[in-house]
This record gives structure tokens, C-alpha cells and sequence, in this order.
């Protein structure tokens, strides 16, 4: 579901990140346009992880380019990168335990009141007002469109792993992001909650034209939902196109000997 003519919203070009003697990312190329889910595999400590840090700005690279929307953000603050329109989820889910869902909702919702003073707050206050109802109607909308609107006011703690797993989608969700990397989204779920969260991310890139980057482990998922495939080893990029050229390629299937071969 790319959309033609449209530039691709993230680019990748040549990344490199060392950790002492290990290349954890080696002269990785890769890019997403929008609308597109874009799948990333490779076995553990293969690199991905260490990418989408590279990505959203928690670490700067050592040589190459990660670009939004034609915009070199390579060396800039993961804030600067949200402004630009990234979103991440987390290999490890993280929701805010002590905050209700449709706050941990809120909370990621952009603030772009304040800073002035007090009377330029004074000034601004029907603005803010209308800001504020704006943000919950929108949080509103994301918690509906995740299925959470009954969990609205509801602790984030102790969520059962897939509910969790949701609740940060929600999150990043938000503030509609047009760049959207999703760690081991279907880790810890069953099939039915892996299948529930792969239709969302689906139709969130159909109504909105999101990029999506997925790093998932279960290959058959990735199979079933990415349009494309790039598939990583040792740090580096061995094979790239969609499911069924990944499933036939001889380098593929010989990097993942030993941990499965992609079925
Ligand atoms: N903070 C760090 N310090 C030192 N080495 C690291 C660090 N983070 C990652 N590495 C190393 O970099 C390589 C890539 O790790 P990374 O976590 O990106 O892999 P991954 O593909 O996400 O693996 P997994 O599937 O297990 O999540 C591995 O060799 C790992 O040991
Ligand atoms: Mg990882």
C-alpha cells in the first residue's frame, strides 16, 4: 500500500554503531515510505534493536544518515525527531504504572501552550481550553480505536501483557504519527491478541498513511502483515523484498539455520 509519488518518510543510509570491538550495525541502508509496513528480522543481537536507538535519537551513529521526510535528523534530540513525526513501542513494553490508560494517553499528547508568562497564559487561556478539550477528544478516539475506550479510567498497572502492549501502541499513536517503529510489538501475545494488534496497525496505516518499521521474531507474522522484508545479520543488511522473495532467499535461509528458517 505504498502511495506512489510520495517520498519516502524515513531513510536510512549507511548507518554504523560500534560498542567497543563489536560492529553492532555495519553500513545499514534501508527505507520506508509511507503507508508501507516494512518488516526487520534477524537473529538475536543481529542489530535491530540497536537501529531503531539509531533511529529515534537515544544513539547517534557512528557513520551514516537516518532522515524524516527528506529532513537530515541524524545527530538530532529524540524530541526534535518526535516533532518530525517518530513514534517508537518498546521491545520491553512500557506503560506509566501509576497513571490511568487514558492518561498514559494524554501525557504523550504534545503540549503547545505555555512558556509566555502569566499574562500571555491569561491571553491564551480560551486557546488552551479548546487545546485541552481537543486532546482529550482525540485521546478518546485513539482509546475507541484501540479498543480500550472501557479500560478509559482504569490503573496501567498490572495490565496483562497484551492490554499493556495496546495501551502503548495508544500512546504512540496520539499525535498521529507519520514514522511509526514497532519493537516486538507481538512479544508475549497469543495469536488472537498478535492478530488483533497486526489488523490495528493495518488500518492505522490505511487511514493515515503511516511508515511503519516492525522488528518481530515471529516470522510468520512478519510474513503476514509487512509489505516488505529487510532482514538483518551480524549488522548488516543481507536480503531485502517482500515475503515471498525473503522466504526463497538462499542467504536468508542460511543465516537463520540454527534459529528457524523463515516459513
Ligand atoms: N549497550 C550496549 N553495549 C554493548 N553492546 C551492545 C549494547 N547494545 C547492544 N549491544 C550489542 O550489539 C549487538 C546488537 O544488539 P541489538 O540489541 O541491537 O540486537 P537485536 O537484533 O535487537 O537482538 P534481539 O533480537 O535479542 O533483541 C549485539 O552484539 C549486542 O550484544
Ligand atoms: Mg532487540
Amino acid at each position: 500500500m505504498v502511495r506512489e509519488g510520495e517520498r519516502d518518510a524515513l531513510v536510512v543510509t549507511d548507518v554504523g554503531v560500534r560498542f567497543g570491538g563489536v560492529a553492532a550495525l555495519d553500513g545499514v541502508s534501508l527505507r520506508v515510505a509511507p503507508g508501507e509496513i516494512c518488516g526487520l528480522i534477524g537473529a538475536n543481537g543481529a542489530g535491530k534493536t540497536t537501529l531503531f536507538d539509531a533511529v529515534s535519537g537515544v544513539r547517534i551513529p557512528d557513520t551514516g544518515r537516518v532522515e524524516l521526510h527528506g529532513r537530515d535528523l541524524t545527530s538530532a534530540s529524540p524530541q526534535r525527531r518526535a516533532r518530525a513525526g517518530l513514534r517508537r513501542t518498546f521491545q520491553r513494553v512500557q506503560v506509566f504504572g501509576w497513571l490511568t490508560v487514558e492518561d498514559n494517553l494524554l501525557v504523550a499528547s504534545e503540549w503547545r501552550g505555555g512558556g509566555g508568562g502569566v499574562l500571555a497564559d491569561l491571553v491564551a487561556l480560551p486557546t488552551r481550553r479548546r487545546r485541552e478539550h481537543e486532546r482529550r477528544a482525540r485521546a478518546a478516539e485513539v482509546l475507541d480505536h484501540c479498543g480500550l475506550s472501557s479500560l478509559r479510567d482504569t490503573s496501567a498497572a498490572g495490565l496483562p501483557i497484551g492490554t499493556a502492549r495496546l495501551v502503548e501502541l495508544g500512546r504512540a499513536l496520539v499525535d498521529r504519527p507519520s514514522v511509526l517503529l514497532l519493537d516486538e510489538p507481538a512479544s508475549g501475545l497469543d495469536a488472537t491478541e498478535a492478530e488483533r494488534f497486526a489488523a490495528l496497525v493495518r488500518r492505522t496505516r490505511d487511514e493515515d498513511g503511516t511508515a511503519v518499521l516492525l522488528v518481530e521474531h515471529d516470522v510468520g507474522f512478519v510474513m503476514a502483515h509487512c509489505d516488505r522484508v529487510v532482514v538483518l545479520h551480524l549488522g548488516r543488511v543481507i536480503a531485502e523484498g517482500t515475503p515471498d522473495e525473503i522466504r526463497a532467499d538462499p542467504a536468508v535461509r542460511e543465516a537463520y539455520l540454527g534459529t528457524g528458517a523463515p516459513t
